[in-house]
């Protein structure tokens, strides 16, 4: 079962993650990272470091944040609904698209409540 992140890395981006993962499946999106669904080994290294808490394995995501399995896996997918598989992120690549389904500013609208 592979590790996913969460809502709370959206707008926040540390990167720390990446630094723990020994087979560099954490790739960066626009305004948040994603867990590559199937080059992810499950050794569980990323979820501890993160400092807002935003990494958890799939089957223990709590029912507000279990969109964001469909999220991280859908945003490799290729224009023909192919898994894509980079073979591990590097600083240099070009950040990823965002999904569509991400929430809007969540920490903004947070404030505003
Ligand atoms: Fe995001 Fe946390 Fe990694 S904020 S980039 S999941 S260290």
């Amino acid at each position: 079962m592979a590790l996913v992140i969460q809502g709370q890395c959206i707008d926040v981006k540390d990167g720390i993650c990446t630094t723990s993962c020994p087979v560099d499946c954490i790739y960066e999106g626009e305004r948040m990272f994603y867990i590559h669904p199937t080059e992810c080994i499950e050794c569980g290294m990323c979820e501890s470091i993160c400092p807002v808490d935003a990494i958890r394995y799939e089957d223990e995501l709590d029912a507000g944040n279990a969109i964001f399995a469909r999220i991280n896996r859908e945003v490799f997918l290729n224009d023909a609904g192919e898994m894509d598989e980079p073979g591990g992120w590097s600083r240099a690549m070009t950040p990823r698209r965002d999904h569509p389904d991400l929430p809007v500013r969540p920490r903004l609208l947070e404030q505003a409540i």
